[in-house]
């Protein structure tokens, strides 16, 4: 089977890249950099190799640094980001800091041509996440692509199929990103021959064969990863499977009934429903930063399950839906931490399950939502928009009291609503309301107010890792903030958040 080597440097995208190139029928395994030589990477016979992105600089000594061998192995290597630096570096080019000022988000690019480029326009839209940047060409490469604020944009030494982008063609925002891998993939001279529909199949047969005889206590929130997981594992083991849904009092309007009610009727007396609201928003008094709040949020959760777990006579394991997204912005290896998913970076060392199951931990979300379906789960499930396990506790900046929880409650189903019965033509991804710290004056009946502020955040997405904001139509923000000023005394001010992710992230916080 023809196999790409995501060779990863600790980039946010690695597994993203890999996804990309399933996408096309070609078998792509990631390995950190730490891990294998070029030697290894010759005698396994791969067809090519993408060096990833990282948050380091490749002038700092004790960042990730290769075997510049790599480049004479007589293998394409495609370098992105950080690994179009490092190729730059390695080739004995030289890289710099771009100033002040880095490069984020949507870039115009121009580029040349060149065989990485087939069927590219000469400008189009490319996505850029960098502060350094190649300030001279190494020898033998010449400069293929420029953006407004980066020389060499891209670079290739055709002769021994090298190639470095700065931007991230493995983002759906690069608009001509697929058809850069694809190309990529032809130079390589690859079959595509891999299917996706295999991993249902074989991941069930697997977890029934390790998990035999286990009994295993699943978290069911009720969002798409964790229902799917379920469904996963109900396949896998049937009775050994008991989900638990805890309601932590951080869930929008009247969520805690309508999981209960979805759930109960699809799996009966294996579902058990734990009020755990007091406990949570508890823990939660006086806590404004965000990361405490996550990590309290993700500990609380482990607790919760333990003394269920104590409770319905013991379990050997836990499972949970946690997707990939979670691991690598929780940092992983080489990466930064964004911020730690309750259900990575929040899980306490002392947990006393002997384990965790969490068979969807390399699937991005719309991967997740195609096993769903496969797994005959309904559209209603599948389809419905992420929320956080650490839910309003994340969109509310500073303490999460009850009041404020209520006021966020009313604002965000008013917001959902208005988006839902609203006939826009582009149907954002994951759309809700935030409650900020700030304050601000504002005037009603004639009276004076020192309100909140609400802020209303919608994104276009496919996989969560990246994301724009969506363009939605005026009338529908006016009357969702008509709304919730009219409705809810405290709040003197909506705002609409326009920022793409990177540079911010979906959630505030
Ligand atoms: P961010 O804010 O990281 O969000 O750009 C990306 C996607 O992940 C969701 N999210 C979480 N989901 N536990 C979860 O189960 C978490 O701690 C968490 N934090 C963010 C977010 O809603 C978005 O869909």
């Amino acid at each position: 089977m023809d196999t790409i080597l995501v060779l990863d440097f600790g980039g946010q995208y690695s597994q993203l890249i890999a996804r990309r190139i399933r996408e096309q029928n070609v078998y792509a395994v990631i390995e950190s950099f730490r891990h294998i030589s070029v030697d290894e990477i010759i005698g396994r016979g791969y067809r090519g190799i993408i060096m990833t992105g990282g948050p380091n600089s490749v002038n700092d000594p004790e960042s990730p640094h290769y075997d510049p061998g790599l480049l004479d192995a007589g293998i394409p290597v495609l370098g992105i980001c950080y690994g179009a630096q490092l190729m730059a570096q390695m080739a004995g080019g030289k890289v710099a800091a771009a100033g002040a000022e880095g490069e984020y988000g949507r870039t115009q690019l121009t580029v040349t041509e060149n065989s990485i480029f087939k069927g590219v326009p000469e400008a189009s839209i490319c996505w850029m996440s960098h502060r350094d940047r190649i300030v001279e060409i190494p020898e033998r490469f010449s400069v293929k692509a420029y953006t407004p604020q980066c020389a060499c944009a891209a670079m290739s030494d055709e002769s021994r199929k090298l190639y470095a982008v700065q931007f991230h063609p493995e983002v759906t925002h690069t608009r001509y990103g697929t058809q850069m891998l694809s190309n990529f993939l032809d130079i390589c001279g690859c079959d595509r021959q891999w299917k996706m529909s295999r991993f249902v199949q074989e991941t069930a047969e697997r977890l029934a064969s390790e998990l035999k005889g286990k009994r295993v206590l699943m978290a069911l929130s009720g969002g798409v990863d964790s229902s799917v997981t379920a469904a996963l594992l109900a396949k896998a083991i049937g009775n050994n499977l008991t989900c638990v849904f805890v309601d932590h009092g951080l869930l929008r309007k009247g969520e805690a009934k309508a999981v209960e009610d979805v759930f109960r009727s699809r799996l009966g007396d294996s579902l058990v429903c734990v009020d755990a609201s007091k406990r949570f928003l508890g823990e939660l008094a006086g806590v404004t930063d965000p990361e405490t709040k996550r990590k309290i949020i993700g500990e609380q959760f482990i607790r919760v399950f333990e003394e269920t777990a104590n409770s319905l006579g013991g379990f050997d394991l836990l499972a949970q839906g946690t997707i990939y997204p979670d691991v690598i912005e929780s940092g992983k290896g080489d990466s930064a931490v964004i911020k730690s998913h309750h259900n990575v970076g929040g899980i306490p060392t002392d947990m006393k399950f002997s384990g965790i199951v969490e068979p969807l931990r390399d699937l991005f979300k719309d991967e997740v939502r195609r096993v769903g379906l496969e797994l005959g789960l309904p559209d209603h499930i599948v389809k419905r928009q992420p929320f956080p396990g650490p839910g309003l506790a994340v969109r509310i900046t500073g303490e999460v009291t009850e009041e404020k929880l209520g006021v966020l409650r009313e604002a965000d189903a008013i917001f959902r609503e208005e988006i839902d019965t609203a006939d826009m033509s582009e149907r954002p991804d994951q759309y809700f309301a935030v409650l900020t710290d700030t304050s601000a004056v504002g005037v009603k009946g004639d009276s004076r107010l020192y309100g909140s502020v609400i802020a209303l955040r919608s994104v276009t997405t496919e996989d969560f890792m990246t994301a724009d904001w969506t363009r939605i139509p005026f009338e529908v923000l006016e009357r969702a903030s008509v709304r919730i000023t009219n409705t809810i005394p405290s709040v003197a001010r909506v705002v609409y958040d326009i920022t793409s992710k990177p540079p911010a992230t979906v959630e505030w916080e």
